[in-house]
């Protein structure tokens, strides 16, 4: 979590981080700032809100760095805001991730004589990087021995009185764009996009300096890293006259899904062979890319896969389950979560990423990758990545049958009708949005399939309209949760082939006790208060999500809530 991004060229370096600070925002948006080099130290400037609220004056320097937060150690406030600095002010530094050992090292700082001004883990660094410059080390030798001394997961800039940059990580993910004399680093590719699409994704342990040119040392020896193209267009990563980027992917779908669907014969002849060859087949991940996992088990177990199903931060308690015989899918839109990336680090079977981002940690580290080519996705619920990962996945099992081509077509023809899906329901998602924004409590029901979809709509809701909604399925709702129904809660029915009398049931259980109760199917019941038609598709996943996405989006507007930005979250979830 955390945006980072520094440059170090030869144009107004405040303009150019204020611009990339502006793409990270998914990434946290609690407070922000942005530190320049030069004349006489380092400036900085920074507070409590996003970068506009913060507003820095276009410092002149061609030097800077500058940071979003998502806060994990100090509370949310102006001198928590990152960068923060040593005691001479010369130095100014970002950082994406967690100190694990910064009471240790703090302790010992404060009593060699330094002084704290924030809560935060972040502040160590500048001081230790301060103490090593003092013994005037190498800029390269006194990072590392920084990086040396502090524990956990981080990607660290920061940027000097002389204008240098210098950058280390560990488990936090740093890219380096490379230009004609102009060097960007920022936690994705996007704030550089619009300048550059040369990247190197820097390593583990790797330190790197900028000061006119790059260089990259690993234990102290400069390594040789080349640039390579990023296919990522600059264009995708802006609104394109949508209001929120929410907006604009919940529409990108009917491309992304076909984008999807074009996976390379030789990627899913690889991944095909890697699901026969295994004893056992686990998917996994995390919120929305946990559901597409779970679908994904469903559609493998159709294909006589036997699968296990877990979301990462519960399967990192039982890898000692897994063998190297074994395979794991990991599913991720950012390739950068915490929880899966331990699990996975702990897991000894190889591993099959289905990722969107490039470059990403998971597609790095993975045995096979299939990108699910979605392009970036700003806004922090996940939505188009979510439906290109059920195609991906649903991809595998029409492969797995031998019927690659007849699936790739099929999924190109229901991604032909989402736009119909989207454009038929107009009115009705708005009336229902408008419906939902006055409850309190909802509660989506799903058997089978629908139960994922019962749990991403949910999850979509709550998260962007900060309503209290329940996702499970309809089984269980006499089991407990039908105490809850009472005069004009609503109840959302996934009502899908399999179990669809049973799911009538359970839907007019609630009915009976007072429920409102919103179906979505294929076909129209009139018990309904609302009903959205889906038509009859071999991958009508795809299809149901999406008016939910967009309902979520509607109702997060008209409750004045930031569809792109919902509270207390960041996309990239890469802490534990
Ligand atoms: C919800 C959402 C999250 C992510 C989860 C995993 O809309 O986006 O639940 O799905 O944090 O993130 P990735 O897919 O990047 O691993």
């Amino acid at each position: 979590m955390c945006g980072i991004v520094g440059y170090n060229g030869d144009r107004k370096a405040s303009e150019i981080v204020y611009r990339g600070l502006k793409k990270l925002e998914y990434r946290g948006y609690d407070s922000a700032g942005i530190a320049t080099a030069g004349n006489p130290t380092v400036k900085v400037e920074k507070g409590e809100g996003t970068i506009d609220d913060v507003s820095p004056e276009k410092k002149d320097g061609t030097s800077g760095v500058g940071h979003t937060r998502w806060a994990t150690h100090g509370g949310v406030n102006d001198t928590n805001a990152h960068p923060h600095r040593d005691c001479t002010g010369d130095i100014a530094v970002v950082h994406n991730g967690i100190i694990n050992n910064y009471e240790e090292l703090k302790e010992k700082l404060e009593n060699r004589g330094h002084e704290f001004k924030s809560e935060t883990d972040t502040e160590v660094i500048p001081h230790l990087l301060e103490e090593q410059l003092e013994d005037e080390k190498p800029l390269h030798e006194a990072a590392q021995n920084v990086a040396d001394t502090i524990e956990g997961s981080y990607a660290v800039v920061a940027v000097l009185d002389t204008g240098e940059l210098v950058a280390f990580k560990n488990e936090s993910p740093l890219a380096l764009g490379v230009a004609d004399e102009e060097f960007f680093l920022a936690s994705d590719v996007t704030p550089f996009l619009e300048h550059t699409d040369e990247a190197i994704f820097l390593e583990d342990g790797e330190v790197i300096t900028l000061n006119g040119d790059y260089q990259i040392f690993q234990n102290g020896e400069e390594v040789d890293r080349e640039p390579r193209k990023v296919d990522w267009d600059a264009e995708e990563a802006c609104k394109e006259g949508h209001e929120h980027f929410m907006e604009k992917e919940i529409k990108e779908q009917p491309q992304t899904v076909k984008k999807a669907a074009f996976q390379d014969e030789t990627d899913m002849k690889e991944a095909v062979k890697m699901v026969e060859d295994a004893e056992t087949v686990y998917l996994t991940g995390c919120g929305t890319a946990s559901f597409a996992a779970s679908l994904g088990a469903k559609y493998l177990r159709e294909a006589d896969v036997e699968v296990v199903t877990e979301q990462s931060h519960e399967l990192e308690y039982r890898t000692d389950e897994i063998n190297e015989d074994d395979l794991v899918i990991a599913v991720s839109q950012s390739g950068e979560t915490a929880d899966l990336l331990s699990t996975l680090d702990d897991s000894p079977a190889p591993t099959l990423a289905v990722v969107n981002v490039v470059g990403s940690t998971l597609a790095r580290q993975s045995e096979h990758t299939l990108f699910v080519n979605a392009g970036p996705e700003i806004g922090v619920a996940s939505t188009k990545a979510f439906t290109a990962q059920i195609a991906v996945l649903k991809l595998v099992q029409y492969a797995l049958q031998d019927e690659l081509e007849e699936g790739r077509r099929s999924i190109l023809e229901t991604a032909e009708k989402l736009d119909e899906v989207l454009r038929k329901n107009e009115g009705l998602m708005d009336d229902i949005s408008s419906y939902l924004q006055e409850k309190n409590h909802v509660f989506t029901i799903g058997r089978d399939k629908g139960h994922e979809m019962a749990q991403e709509a949910a999850l979509k809701l709550k998260e962007l309209s900060y309503i209290h909604v329940e996702g499970f399925p309809g089984g269980e709702f006499k089991h407990g949760n039908l105490a809850l129904i009472e005069e004009g809660v609503p109840v959302i029915s996934f009502l899908k082939d399999t179990g669809y009398e049973d799911a009538i049931s359970n839907t007019l259980e609630a009915k009976s006790r007072g429920a409102d109760i919103i179906g979505v199917g294929s076909e129209p019941v009139d018990k309904f208060r609302f009903f959205i038609e889906i038509p009859k598709d071999p991958n009508s996943e795809i299809l149901e999500i999406v008016p939910f996405q967009m309902i979520a989006y509607l109702t997060s507007v008209k409750k004045g809530n930031d569809p792109d930005k919902p509270r207390n979250l960041a996309k990239s979830v890469t802490v534990k």
